[in-house]
This record gives C-alpha cells, structure tokens and sequence, in this order.
C-alpha cells in the first residue's frame, strides 16, 4: 500500500470510490476535477497493488491560518485496516 499525491489522472478512480462511497450525495466529477486542479487544494491517494483504494483531501487557501479536511474515502474492501489513519494505523 501507497500513499502518493492525487493527479487529474486519477480522477476516473476517485470518481468510482466517490460513487460507492456516497451514493445518494457524491460529488460531480466537475466539482472533484476542480479540487484536484485547485492550488489550494491538496489531495493523496492511497494505492494497493496499483489500484486506488483510497483518497483523502485537504483545502488550505494560501496565506490562510487554517484548512479543512474535505473528505476521505477508503474502499469498502479495504476499511477497518488503519489506512484511514484509525488507531491500528499507529
Ligand atoms: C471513514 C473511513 C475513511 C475510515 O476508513 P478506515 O480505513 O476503515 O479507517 P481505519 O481502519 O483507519 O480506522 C477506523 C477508525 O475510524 C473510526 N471510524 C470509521 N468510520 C467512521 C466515521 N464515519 N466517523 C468517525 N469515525 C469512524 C473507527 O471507529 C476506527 O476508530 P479506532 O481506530 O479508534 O478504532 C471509511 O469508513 C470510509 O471510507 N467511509 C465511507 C466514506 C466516509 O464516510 N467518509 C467520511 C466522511 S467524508
């Protein structure tokens, strides 16, 4: 397992844990994309034998005191490990 800084490359595997992540509100792939493009953005994916099975963002405006976690997602089939950074992670 990986964790590596997201892409507009990704996008297409974020959009597909987005969607199983978040059903009934998940985000547009026009809204992720502009996160992912964004200076004030910073995104990671967490990768398992090449596939992305995770991502988290964080929106920090420059020159700002403060950022925000914006979301975090991990596989169904790979929570309850730690890669969500839970107790087992430490
Ligand atoms: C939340 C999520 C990222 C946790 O990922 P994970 O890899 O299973 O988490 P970990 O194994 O690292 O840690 C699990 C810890 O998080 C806690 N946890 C799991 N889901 C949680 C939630 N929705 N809210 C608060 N805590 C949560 C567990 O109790 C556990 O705590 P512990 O370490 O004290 O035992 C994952 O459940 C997920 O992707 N859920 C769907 C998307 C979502 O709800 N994202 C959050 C809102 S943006």
């Amino acid at each position: 397992m990986t964790v590596r800084t997201a892409s507009v490359d990704d996008l297409a595997a974020i959009m597909h844990l987005e969607r199983t992540s978040f059903p009934t509100d998940a985000w547009s792939e026009a809204t992720m994309r502009a996160e992912l493009e964004s200076p004030h953005g910073y995104y990671l994916v967490d990768e398992t034998a090449g596939e992305v099975t995770g991502y988290a963002g964080l929106r920090a405006p420059r020159g700002a005191a403060d950022g925000d976690v914006q979301t975090i997602t991990v596989a169904e089939t790979a929570r309850g490990r730690g890669r969500g950074m839970g107790r087992r992670a430490r």
